[in-house]
């Protein structure tokens, strides 16, 4: 398994504040940013102008996570706008493999993300075209969601194929990761932690960053 990284999601912090938000979690290693359309999810967040700026205000570097329809018009943009990763949902993209290898050759880091009821098993073949895998643990739409532990058996079936097939691919998690529920994440494989709530929610969020890694090491 890989080298254990969080990446705290703006989406519960002072949106009015970005740029200060994010200047809370130095220590993380990247800033997930959701982006919503109010058409693949019932929510509305920001979105590449946004991503833009951000990009330019900080050292971390960006994990987007497109939660919008057509993604294969839209992710290459979010690669060229600055983003190290760029993750779209395989529910929503007409040509996964065609749009991973557009991220890859803009520069970012390709990443397929699939909603709790997706199964991973259709998808076995693409994992090499991936540098990450992400499974949600929640719902994609809103932040402060219920961990969903019938996600875990899935998690855990995707680090067998990753294992079976010999990549590098990382597996994120997203969605009620926290110090109650990050510890069955990384026992099941996940190896990448997006915390929104859990990290914005405390009076340290860097802290929070560290408490978390620590969890997940352990
Ligand atoms: C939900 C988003 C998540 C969200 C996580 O659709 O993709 O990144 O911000 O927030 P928490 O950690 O509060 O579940
Ligand atoms: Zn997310």
């Amino acid at each position: 398994m890989g080298h254990i990284q969080i990446t705290p999601s703006i989406l519960n912090a002072d949106l009015a504040n970005l740029a200060g938000e994010v200047a809370r979690i130095g220590s993380a290693d990247w800033v997930h940013v959701d982006v919503m359309d109010n058409h693949f999810v019932p929510n509305l967040t920001l979105g590449l102008p946004v991503v833009e700026s951000l990009a330019k205000s900080t050292a971390l570097p960006m994990d987007a996570h497109l939660m919008i329809a057509d993604p294969d018009r839209w992710a290459p943009a979010y690669a060229e706008a600055g983003c190290g990763s760029v993750t779209f949902h395989v529910e929503a993209a007409a040509a996964p493999v065609r749009l991973a290898r557009e991220i890859r050759a803009q520069g970012a880091r390709a990443s397929m993300a699939l909603k709790p009821a997706t199964p991973i098993e259709p998808y076995e073949d693409l994992l090499a075209e991936l540098d990450m895998l992400l499974i949600m643990t929640v719902e994609p739409g809103f932040g402060g969601q219920k961990f969903l532990d019938l996600c875990l058996p899935k998690i855990r079936r995707a680090r067998a194929l990753m294992d079976k097939h010999g990549v590098e691919t990382w597996l994120q998690v997203d969605g009620g990761v926290s110090l109650e529920t990050i510890e069955r994440c990384a026992e099941a494989g996940a190896d990448v932690f997006v915390a929104g709530s859990a990290v914005y929610s405390a009076a340290d969020p860097d802290r929070m960053v560290a408490e978390l890694k620590a969890k997940a090491e352990a």
